[in-house]
């Protein structure tokens, strides 16, 4: 093992709050690996809704203080436990591992969740990568188990997640409706690949898919937004439709008369990325070979929106919480 035995300089959060302030630059000590970890020189870090939810301390779990934000990073691995070593000098992508996270000039990544990054890829997109696509991959393919010919609704389409699951989607062939919050991010949903874009904020998403598909309604809803826009997606379930449920951007928690799921026949089911990684890894093994034979295939080629310097990445966060992201934002570190 290398004993760096270095500082790095490292975006950390001692107490929770508000952004920017929660944030703060500072020199730490270099992460060591112990059992099962790779370090990283991160050369660039995905930004995520969740990251701005723990350093606000209003995730569905509390990282441990102090921590670095940054939940996935691309980086060159310099170090590496015993039995994965053969990892040394490549290019990964993968989940980081609180509180080492990525927003710093090295982090800790779990050895056994890495992607390998195709050549021709650049770091951003890399660091696009994980978590949005394997999100988007164990909700249509596990818990909705979606079939080719479905259809399936996917909400703040023009987000990092949505925007890897309209791809996603489409490679499957799904037939895809997406809803966003304005024109811009609708003509990139269109970009995409959606069949339709439904800007949410001039129409109603509930009759645009009702006249899209003669009443019968989707397949297959993907809700990361929660509150209002949960209960209008239950609306426009078909029979047998599946509702997956992935976050609450809006800030609300739902709840449901479940009679409407008895009436529809339909379900209502959660999904959570970090368990599958860490608890189905054959499963999550298949998504990964999954993702990268489409990658090579150019069915899927992560959505970098805004690139941000390594100093600038409060505004970074700052960003995805006022919903100005489109696709993925990313943070990329120069060579030092
Ligand atoms: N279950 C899991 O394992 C898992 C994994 C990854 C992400 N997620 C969840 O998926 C969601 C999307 O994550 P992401 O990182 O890809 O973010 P994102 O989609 O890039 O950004 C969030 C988007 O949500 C929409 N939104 C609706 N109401 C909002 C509000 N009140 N404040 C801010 N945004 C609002 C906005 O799109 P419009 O402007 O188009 O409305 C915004 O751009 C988050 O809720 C996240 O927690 C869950």
């Amino acid at each position: 093992m290398i004993d760096l035995a270095g500082q790095m300089r490292s975006w950390s959060v001692h107490a929770v709050g508000e952004l920017p302030q929660a944030m703060q630059l500072i020199a730490a000590p270099t992460p060591v690996v112990t059992a099962g970890q790779l370090l990283v020189r991160v050369r660039a870090c995905g930004i995520n809704f969740a990251d701005v939810l723990l350093c606000r301390g209003g995730y569905q779990w509390r990282a441990s203080l102090p921590f670095t934000p940054g939940l996935e990073v691309c980086g060159q691995v310099i170090d590496a436990a015993a039995g994965f070593e053969s990892f040394i000098d490549t290019r990964i992508a993968g989940p980081t591992a609180l509180p080492s996270g990525g927003l710093a000039e090295f982090c800790l990544v779990p050895a056994s969740q890495i992607h390998r990054v195709p050549a021709g890829m650049t770091d951003a997109e890399a660091a696009a990568l994980t978590i949005s696509y394997e999100t988007a991959w164990f909700a249509l393919f596990d818990r909705a188990q979606a079939q080719a010919g479905e259809s399936v609704l996917i909400h703040a389409g023009a987000g990092a997640l949505g925007a890897a699951a309209i791809q996603l989607a489409r490679a499957a062939g799904l037939k895809t409706f997406v809803t966003a919050g304005g024109p811009e991010k609708v003509r990139v949903c269109r970009e995409l690949g959606a069949d339709l874009a439904i800007d949410y904020l001039h129409d109603s998403f509930v009759d645009a898919i009702k006249q899209a598909t003669d009443g019968r309604g989707v397949d297959i809803v993907l809700d990361s937004v929660g509150g209002q826009v949960f209960g209008d997606s239950v609306r426009v379930i078909a029979n047998r439709g599946r509702v997956v449920v992935l976050g609450f951007s809006s800030g609300e928690i739902p709840s449901l008369a479940v009679n409407r799921l008895l009436l529809k026949n339909c379900s209502v089911m959660g999904m959570q990325v970090d368990w599958f990684r860490t608890n189905d890894r054959a499963t999550a093994e298949r998504c990964r070979e999954h993702l990268a034979t489409l990658l090579a295939s150019g069915a899927l080629k992560p959505r970098v929106g805004r690139e941000f310097d390594f100093e600038s990445a409060p505004q970074a966060l700052i960003a995805t919480a006022r919903r100005a992201t489109i696709g993925k934002s990313v943070v990329v570190l120069s060579e030092r």
